[in-house]
């Protein structure tokens, strides 16, 4: 790189061609453009990106914010929107390529899921097309920067944004890897971002931390208080001792014992080794990308994604209302982490499963649960009853994925079976299905997770 210049990204050659292409139609475009997105942080983070990239082309546009992309909202999509309008979904619509390539208007899709197949009309992006790992390496918000800064190297002050999003796909694990590293490299070179190696606890003191966060989550401790009074006393420090105030060693100390602990209860070896962890700071944005995710994430569990696109686009005033919403968030998961801590989920052959009142909250709860403290022999799989349909998240450890488990192929079949739909990545998937077919879906579920790990 010669003296002078900032770092950029590089691009194989065909997503690089992919990216001309798509650019080359946003660049010429002169009507509206309507962004259709997931409404998770992913989802948000990638809305946001593609707000601010079509802002800056000087382009009218709305955004959409919803949970799934199904037939319906495409058959509604395509009668309410007008030809010339520009179509762009981002986080969603790589499983449905065969319908959108039948739209009479222009589509670009930035997806990460796993593709339907690449389609020809469309202009899709997606990392699995190009040879990138879309589960890990990168998601739909950090690919929608390649575009963005494709089309105008001014859309790079959206990254933090976009790291935000692929740590709320947890992405971030065990740090970034492939094309996101790359991404954070670039963003560091042009100090809009800094990667900071240390514990991985977030609150203001250690006592904070262990005490509100769910991450880490340590069991008969986080969420009460007495208990971790007595852990923060016994470890010797204060109420109010903060990480920064630890030397090296007594930082190391720390460490230990709290790795200690989440061996002790079970936790996945992924969990265990995240305890020291490489939070990137968001000069921008004063805050590290997971307290960034952390806000999308409480907005969208809590119906208020519009909230959290605000916030993704740098409004100050939804800083506030989105730091409330964590802090209800917070409470919401903790009490239930402690009520499956009594009543764990139930166990069938090959995979555990515990029913929820919130449907936004199965899949955190099993994520959360399924890494820290449930049985990680099993895939765990998280449902909730809304409209008389089950919404059901899947969770595993790697330890699972690499002995061949499959959530997303698991989910996508079992649910077919009983006229449901379902999908999503090999480590976190999901399924929705009538209620009634509860019994049979889990029958099967169980039969095909057995069959994927040759139990
Ligand atoms: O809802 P949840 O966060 O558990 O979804 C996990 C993953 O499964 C997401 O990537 C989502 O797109 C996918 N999924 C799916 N079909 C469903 C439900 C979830 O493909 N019916």
């Amino acid at each position: 790189m010669p003296k002078g210049e900032l770092p950029d990204l590089t691009f194989s050659a065909s997503l690089s061609r992919r990216l001309e292409d798509a650019a080359a139609i946003m660049r010429s475009h002169r009507g509206f453009v309507r962004i259709f997105s997931h409404y998770d942080p992913d989802g948000i983070g990638s809305a946001a990106v593609a707000c601010q990239m079509v802002k800056n082309l000087g382009l009218g546009f709305q955004a959409t914010l919803s949970h799934k992309l199904d037939d319906a909202m495409l058959d509604e999509i395509r009668s309410s929107t007008p030809p010339e309008h520009l179509l762009l979904f981002t986080d969603m619509g790589s499983s449905k390529v065969s319908l959108l390539d039948e739209f009479p208007n222009s589509v670009i899709v930035i997806d990460h899921h796993q593709p339907e197949k690449e389609g020809q009309r469309i202009i899709h992006l997606n990392p699995h097309l190009f040879g990138i790992d879309g589960a890990r390496e990168a998601s739909a918000s950090t690919f929608s920067i390649g575009l963005a800064v494709t089309l105008d190297k001014a859309n790079w002050k959206m990254v933090g944004p976009a790291l935000a999003g692929a740590v709320g796909d947890r992405q971030n694990l065990g740090g970034f890897r492939g094309y996101n590293e790359d991404l954070v490299i670039a963003a560091a070179g042009r100090e809009l971002v800094k990667l900071e190696t240390g514990p991985n606890l977030k609150g203001r003191t250690i006592y904070d931390s262990m005490l509100e966060h769910p991450e880490p989550y340590f069991r008969g401790i986080t969420g009460r208080k007495r208990e971790t009074s007595r852990l923060v006393k016994w470890l010797g420090l204060e109420k109010e001792t903060q990480l920064n105030q630890l030397d090296e060693e007594k930082k190391r100390f720390l460490t230990s014992i709290c790795a200690m602990r989440l061996l002790r209860q079970g936790a996945t070896p992924e969990a265990t080794g995240d305890l020291v962890m490489t939070r990137y700071w968001i000069h921008d944005w004063e805050m590290y990308a997971d307290q960034l995710s952390s806000l999308f994430n409480s907005c969208s569990r809590q119906g208020e994604q519009g909230l959290g696109l605000a916030l993704a686009l740098g409004d100050k005033a939804a800083l506030e209302k989105a730091m409330e919403h964590e802090r209800v968030h917070r409470e919401f998961i903790l009490q239930n982490l402690r009520e499956l801590e009594v009543e764990p989920p139930k166990a069938m052959k090959n995979i555990q499963y515990f029913k929820t009142a919130e449907v936004n909250y199965a899949g955190v709860l099993a994520g959360l649960g399924a890494l820290y403290f449930f049985d990680n022999s099993k895939p765990t799989f998280g449902a909730a009853e809304k409209d008389g349909a089950l919404h059901l998240s899947a969770r595993a450890p790697r330890s699972l994925v690499k002995a061949g488990l499959n959530l997303g192929l698991a989910c996508k079949s079992a649910a077919e079976k009983v006229s449901g739909a379902g999908g999503g990545h090999d480590i976190a998937a999901g399924a929705t299905f009538p209620v009634d077919a509860e019994k049979k879906f889990l029958k099967e579920l169980d039969r095909i997770v057995g069959e994927q790990l040759g139990n």
